[in-house]
C-alpha cells in the first residue's frame, strides 16, 4: 500500500497502524473474521487513485452468519434485559472513543472518502459523537402511553418494543457520520444491528467496530459487514432474517430494496434517497449572504450531498449581480488533495462517480445551458484523482437533465424567476423532495415558501445544518421516514397496545 500525501502532511501512527497492507475483515459476533469465500475488494483514495486497502466482501454465507448472531444477540439476555440506562451508558462511551480517536478516524474518512481533512476533524467525526451521546439520552426514556378506550373496565397502555434485527445500509458522501445516524437510535431502542458501509468508503466504519468492541458491547449487537451492493446490500435486503432496513443511497437502490422487502418478509423499510434541491434568492436577500450560502449549499463536499441546492432560483433584477457573485466565489474554491492545507472541496469520491458528472455537465452543454464558470476535470497535478472544478450553469430551461436528475457533484443551475406562482410550481416542479432554502429580508415571505414547497426540510437564511435533535428525510421520491431528532425512535421500534380487562 502507497500513500501519497502533499508536502509536509504526515499521517497519525494509529492510522498508519490501521492502514498496515493487511486485508480488513468482517465483524460478526464480536469477532473479526474473513468471508466465508474469501473474497476481498480494494478500497482507493479518490485524490491519488491509489489502492488503501483491501477489504472482506461478504457473500450470502457471511450475511447469514451476521444474521444469527445478530438474532441471538437480540434474544440473549444480556442485550434484552439491559436497561435502557445501561444502552445509554455504552452509546456514551463509544461517543467518548470516538472523540478520543477523533484525529485517525479524520484521517481514515478523508483518505478514503476525499473530504478537506478540516471539515472531517471539525465536522464529520465530532457530529458522529454527538449522535451518540443524543441518542444515548432517549435510550432510557422511550415511553408507551395510557389511553382512554370507549369501554369501561378496560385499561389500555403501550409499549415501544425495539423491532429485532436491523439491517443499516450507508452511502459513501458520510461514511461514519450516516452510520451514526442509523446506529446510534437502532441501539438505544435496543435492536442489534447489521451495518453495511459503502464499498467506496469501508475503513471508518470498521475502525468504529473496533471502538464498539472497546466500549463494550455485547457479541452480536453491532455487526459490520463490507463489500458491495451485489452482492452483499442485496443479501441483506432480502434476508427473511432481518426485520427491518434503513437505507440510505440512490432512488435506483431505494426502488430495490422495496421490492426486496415486498418479496421476502416484508421487513420495514425506511428510506432516504437523492435530491433536486431548490434553493432561492429574493430581491430582497442580503446578497453577500445569499451568494455565500448558496455557494456551499451546492459545493460542499463537492456537491456530493443529497441536500446539495443545486437549483438556484434567483429573482429577476438581482439575477446578473448574483450570478456575477457567484462566479466570482466558485473562482475562488481552492479544490485539491483533503490533506493539503486551507483546501475547500476535495475530489469526487470515485472515478465512476466523476464520469457521471462529467456526462450530465456535456449533456447541459450540448444543450445549449450556458456555463458560466467550470466545467472541466482538473489536470496537471490533480490528474490522478477524480477532481472537477466547481461549475455553474445559467439556464431557463427547466427540462434539461442537469435541472431534473440528481447530478450529485459541485454543478449548479442558476435560473431566474418573475413572481411568486412561477417560482413555487417551478421550484415544486420535480420528483425529488428532500430540501430547500430561501434568501430573504421579509420573514413573512420565507416562512409562506417554506409552506409552499413540498419538502422534508427547509433552511432560511441558512443551508445544509444538520443536528441530532433535527428530524431529517424526504417528501416524494426522496424517502419516507425522518432519521434524527425523536421521530428516528419511531423507526426503530414497535408500539405494542395492551388491553387489561379488570
Ligand atoms: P447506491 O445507492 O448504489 O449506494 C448506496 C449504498 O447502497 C451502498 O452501500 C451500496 O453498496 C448499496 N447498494 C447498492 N446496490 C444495492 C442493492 N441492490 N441492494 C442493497 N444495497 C445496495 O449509490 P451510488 O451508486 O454510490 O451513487 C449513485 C447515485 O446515487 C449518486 O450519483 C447520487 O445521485 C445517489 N446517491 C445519493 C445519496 C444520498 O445521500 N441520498 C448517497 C449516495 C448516492
Ligand atoms: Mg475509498
Amino acid at each position: 500500500m502507497e500513500i501519497t500525501l502533499p508536502p509536509e502532511t504526515t499521517l497519525q501512527p494509529s492510522t498508519q497502524a490501521f492502514l498496515d497492507g493487511s486485508p480488513k475483515k468482517l465483524f460478526i459476533n464480536n469477532e473479526w473474521v474473513s468471508a466465508a469465500n474469501g473474497e476481498t475488494f480494494q478500497t482507493l483514495n479518490p485524490a491519488t487513485g491509489e489502492i488503501l486497502a483491501e477489504a472482506a466482501l461478504a457473500g450470502q454465507e457471511d450475511v447469514d452468519r451476521a444474521v444469527r448472531a445478530a438474532r441471538e444477540a437480540f434474544e440473549s439476555d444480556a442485550w434484552r434485559q439491559m436497561s435502557g440506562e445501561d444502552r445509554g451508558q455504552l452509546l456514551w462511551r463509544l461517543a467518548d472513543l470516538i472523540d478520543e480517536h477523533a484525529d485517525e478516524l479524520a484521517e481514515l474518512e478523508t483518505l478514503d472518502n476525499g473530504k478537506p481533512l478540516r471539515v472531517s476533524r471539525k465536522g464529520d467525526i465530532p457530529f458522529a459523537a454527538k449522535h451518540f451521546r443524543y441518542y444515548a439520552g432517549w435510550a432510557g426514556k422511550l415511553e408507551g402511553a395510557t389511553v382512554p378506550v370507549s369501554y369501561p373496565n378496560q385499561f389500555v397502555y403501550t409499549l415501544r418494543e425495539p423491532v429485532g434485527v436491523v439491517g443499516l445500509i450507508i452511502p459513501w458522501n458520510f461514511p461514519l457520520l450516516m452510520a451514526a445516524w442509523k446506529l446510534s437510535p437502532a441501539l438505544a431502542c435496543g435492536n442489534t444491528v447489521i451495518l453495511k458501509p459503502a464499498e467506496e468508503t469501508p475503513l471508518t466504519a470498521l475502525r468504529l467496530g473496533e471502538l464498539a468492541l472497546e466500549a463494550g458491547f455485547p457479541p452480536g449487537v453491532i455487526n459490520i459487514l463490507t463489500g458491495p451492493g451485489e452482492p452483499t446490500g442485496a443479501a441483506i435486503a432480502a434476508h427473511p432474517g432481518i426485520d427491518k432496513i434503513s437505507f440510505t443511497g440512490s432512488t435506483e437502490v431505494g426502488r430495490k430494496i422495496l421490492e426486496a422487502s415486498a418479496k421476502s418478509n416484508l421487513k420495514k423499510v425506511n428510506i432516504e434517497l437523492g435530491g433536486k434541491s431548490p434553493n432561492v434568492i429574493f430581491a430582497d436577500a442580503d446578497p453577500a449572504k445569499a451568494i455565500k450560502g448558496a455557494i456551499w449549499a451546492i459545493f460542499s463536499t463537492a456537491g456530493q450531498e443529497c441536500v446539495a441546492g443545486s437549483r438556484l432560483f434567483v429573482e429577476r433584477p438581482v439575477y446578473e449581480q448574483v450570478l456575477e457573485g457567484l462566479a466570482g466565489e466558485a473562482q475562488k474554491i481552492r479544490v485539491g488533495n483533503g490533506f493539503a492545507q486551507k483546501v475547500h472541496i476535495g475530489p469526487l469520491v470515485s472515478e465512476r462517480q466523476l464520469e457521471r458528472v462529467i456526462g450530465y455537465i456535456d449533456e447541459g452543454r450540448r444543450a445549449g445551458a450556458r456555463i458560466v464558470t467550470g466545467g472541466e476535470r482538473l489536470g496537471g497535478e490533480f490528474e490522478r484523482g477524480y477532481f472537477l472544478a466547481p461549475t455553474i450553469f445559467s439556464s431557463e430551461d427547466d427540462e434539461l437533465s442537469i435541472m431534473r436528475e440528481e447530478v450529485f457533484g459541485p454543478v449548479a443551475v442558476v435560473t431566474a424567476f418573475d413572481d411568486w406562482d412561477e417560482l413555487v410550481q417551478r421550484a415544486n416542479d420535480t420528483r425529488y423532495g428532500l430540501a430547500a432554502g430561501v434568501w430573504t429580508q421579509n420573514l413573512s415571505k420565507a416562512h409562506r415558501f417554506a409552506q409552499a414547497v413540498h419538502a422534508g426540510t427547509v433552511w432560511i437564511n441558512s443551508y445544509g445544518l444538520f443536528d441530532a435533535a433535527a428530524p431529517f428525510g424526504g417528501y416524494k421520491e426522496s424517502g419516507f421516514g425522518r432519521e434524527m431528532g425523536k421521530e428516528a425512535l419511531d423507526l426503530y421500534t414497535n408500539s405494542k397496545t395492551v388491553w387489561v380487562g379488570l
